[in-house]
């Protein structure tokens, strides 16, 4: 059995979906803060999964779940991951993402399950100082969210070292799109992220689509970033773990399509998938953003045999029939 621990939020729920169709029994475990329990109730018929409301904070809670299952391997995703929030109230970072998963790696030795794969991010680099950026490239996090998931790696090291606890890192870039048949999406409250923002002002809310800042040192003047599908990052997940079986060795691996897109461009190619005329405006800079963010993710192609399958296209006309079915969900609510 594969613990998926916030199993229930965007990409914990598409690489639940990958884990089953792989034929594997998973358990989630979610506090459903930010998850959602529709998510759970979808993923019920695709495959042998169970549910267990609950909180990393609390050592009962999965103490409880340690005992309940018999669990060989964890996939760990449970976390929060707004970075403007984290800068100003980085307790809530810090108990949760780093205090919360070593109450996890604690348990995980109490019960002897000693394989974890882990979902850390791009912002532990902090500001580049070279663009493709690898594994290598120094980590200096410029907020508290990404200085929570680096703190989670360095513990996850020395926790090898001691204990003989093996743990994958993977530093995703910017994630994208949902899955192709429509049954998970993405489903933040607040939404802060690029594509989502883009299609929801296609709704005809008074929402107009800002681009944040336009003056920056690349080629159109707006930030670059790397932009990889859920799908093919949920599959990293499995063939992550999968390494970990085979060579039951500790490792880190960037997650990104090595291609860098403007926000520009990125908007533009909403407007082609969709059809349609966009309104935007530009706004001032986000304070934090870094202009230029794209990964070199060979190790991970080298060595899991991952490859980034979907087209940018690809992850924009999921996300758009996502958006569709969570408007009629939302507007439903609503209406209650
Ligand atoms: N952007 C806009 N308008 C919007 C939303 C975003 O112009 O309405 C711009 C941002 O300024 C940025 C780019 O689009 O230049 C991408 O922004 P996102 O918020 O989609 O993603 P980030 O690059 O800020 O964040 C991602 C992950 C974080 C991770 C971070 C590391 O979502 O979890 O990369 O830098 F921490």
């Amino acid at each position: 059995m594969i613990l998926i621990t916030g199993g229930a939020g965007y990409i914990g729920s598409h690489t639940a979906i990958n884990f089953l169709n792989a034929g594997y029994d998973v358990v989630i475990f979610d506090n459903l803060e930010t998850g959602h329990i529709e998510t759970i109730e979808t993923l019920k018929p695709i495959g042998h999964v169970s549910f267990e409301k609950g909180d990393l904070r609390n050592l009962d809670d999965l103490e409880k779940l340690f005992f309940k299952y018999d669990i060989e391997a964890v996939v760990h995703f449970a976390a929060f991951s707004l970075v403007g929030e984290s800068v100003f109230n980085p307790a809530k970072y810090y108990r949760n993402n780093t205090y919360g998963t070593l109450n996890l790696l604690d348990t995980m030795l109490k019960h002897d399950v000693k394989k974890i794969v882990f979902s850390s991010t791009c912002a532990t680099y902090g500001e580049p100082e070279y663009t493709p950026i690898d594994e290598k490239h120094p980590q200096n996090p410029i907020n508290p969210y990404g200085a929570s998931k680096l703190m989670v790696e360095r513990i996850m090291a020395d926790y090898d070292i001691a204990y003989g606890l093996k743990s994958i890192k993977l530093r995703y870039f910017n994630v994208a799109g949902c899955d192709e048949k429509c049954r998970v999406g993405e489903w933040h409250n607040p939404e802060t992220h690029l594509i989502p923002n883009i299609l929801k002002s296609t709704f005809g809310k008074g929402q107009t689509f800002k681009i944040f800042g336009n003056d920056y040192n690349t080629p159109d003047g707006t930030c670059i970033r790397d932009y990889v599908n859920v799908e093919d990052l949920a599959r990293a997940h499995r063939l992550a773990l999968e390494y970990l079986n085979k060579e039951n060795k500790s490792d880190v691996f960037n997650l990104g399509t090595e291609q860098g897109d403007s926000v520009k461009n990125i908007f533009d190619a909403c407007e082609k998938v969709l059809d349609k005329k966009i309104p935007v405006e530009i706004a001032p800079r986000r304070a934090g953003d870094p202009a230029k963010l794209y990964a070199d993710a060979q190790k991970a192609k080298t060595l899991l045999g991952w490859q980034p399958a979907k087209t940018i296209e690809q992850s924009i006309k999921t996300a758009y029939d996502w958006e569709c079915r969570l408007q009629k969900l939302i507007n439903k609510e609503s209406d209650l």
